[in-house]
């Protein structure tokens, strides 16, 4: 049987790493400024990451959600605790596409209403209902076709105070990522974020977060929202939530009950998942990731800043978008060959996303800067 062919694929094979690094299997080591999109949040093959999942498996790897487990309720207390909602509860599920149609169930589920405002540009996944919430009608399949969704400009807070409220009355939620990432970067103003806030506290309308790109430290805050000092009703998480391992989580406020059938899922949180993701979020902690993140996040962007080509930046902590004036496929092409660099793309296709693991060492992002430099250069 042969693979069903849905990506380009960059010719090579990818057999080991070690945090910032990636080998090929003829030896060829790279840099990882992509993170495997924006995944490998506390380094790749973390020794307190490998040593937790190894000894997991040694106990139990899966378990049915029909019986208690404490691993997930730990996971629940620690992401609670270095989050700031402690007083939110957590479910558990694979993906970050699962967590972000969970999400928009439990507000559909509570408010009894089915439509959606979500933005230009966005993205939040490839499975029915949220793909139907992403702005790229090329991903979207008939049967994914719905008229839930109503798109909004990105920032422009008059069309999406009108849009709210020619909807209001059939209106379950309003969902935006933390900072958009497959978008290009793109940060969300103070004036919308609390526009979207005010208007969804008064009205009864929940608002979600999708922070499984923007979240787990990547921003420079635990979740890119807190920059505008906003607290959203659901908050979904998954990509740096385990390193890697299929994870997904969705934060819901209290003002949300529970209702057993209203989710459910065979694989969600089970032992192995709960280990990996406790596992990251020590690391955040034992290894000031939030920190690092932001501190290396300015490091970075002040270097670019030096460099002629680059026409804009945008970005917060390790989530850093370059516009060129030339496809950035070109550049990271170079990259990738001429310097063993790897890093992410965006839907602009001048546009370069930067995402690398939040351990990445100073001495490395000066590499990075000095190839990106010589590219640039040489083109
Ligand atoms: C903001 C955002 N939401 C949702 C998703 C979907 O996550 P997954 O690919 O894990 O389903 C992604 C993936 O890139 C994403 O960037």
């Amino acid at each position: 049987m042969k693979l069903f062919d849905v990506y380009p694929l960059m010719p090579v094979n990818i057999v080991k790493a070690e945090n910032c690094k990636l080998w090929d299997e003829n030896g060829a080591e790279y840099l990882d400024f992509y993170g495997g999109h924006a995944v490998i949040s506390v380094g790749h093959t973390h020794p307190h990451y490998v040593a937790k999942i190894k000894n997991q498996l040694d106990q139990i790897g899966f378990y049915s959600n029909s019986v208690i487990n404490k691993l997930q309720e730990e996971l629940a207390e620690k992401l609670g605790k270095i989050s700031g909602y402690e007083d939110y509860s957590l479910f558990l599920c694979n993906s970050g596409a699962e967590a972000n149609e969970n999400a928009l169930k439990v507000a559909s589920f509570t408010s009894r209403k089915k439509k959606f405002i979500t933005f230009r540009n966005s993205f939040h996944g490839r499975t029915s209902a949220v793909v139907a919430a992403t702005d790229d009608p090329s991903i979207v399949a008939p049967v994914n076709e719905t008229e839930n969704f109503i798109f909004c400009e990105w920032n422009n807070v008059e069309e999406f105070e009108k849009l709210f409220f020619e909807n209001i009355q059939k209106l379950a939620g309003v969902i935006i990522e933390g900072i958009q990432g497959i978008g290009g970067i793109q940060i969300p103003s103070q004036e919308l974020m609390n526009k979207i806030e005010r208007l969804c506290n008064e009205n009864s309308v929940f608002f979600i977060s999708d922070e499984i790109q923007s979240g787990y430290a990547r921003s420079g805050k635990f979740f890119a929202h807190q920059y505008f000092d906003v607290k959203p009703d659901i908050i979904t998480t998954a990509k740096g939530m385990a390193n890697g391992f299929p994870i997904g989580g969705v934060l819901i406020s209290p003002k949300i009950q529970a209702k057993h059938k209203m989710l459910g899922t065979t694989f969600g949180g089970n032992h192995l998942a709960c280990a990996a993701a406790i596992a990251v979020l020590e690391i955040i902690e034992n290894e000031n990731l939030i920190r690092e993140s932001l501190e290396k996040g300015k490091y970075l962007i002040q270097k670019l800043k030096e460099i002629p080509q680059i026409k804009a930046i945008r970005g917060k902590g390790l989530l850093i978008g370059i516009d060129f004036e030339i496809p950035a496929a070109q550049v990271s092409k170079k990259l990738r060959e001429e310097f063993k660099i790897f890093v992410g793309s965006a839907s602009d296709p001048l546009t370069m996303r930067l995402l690398p693991p939040l351990t990445i060492s100073y001495p490395e992002m000066d590499y990075f800067i000095s190839s990106l430099k010589s590219v640039l250069n040489s083109i």
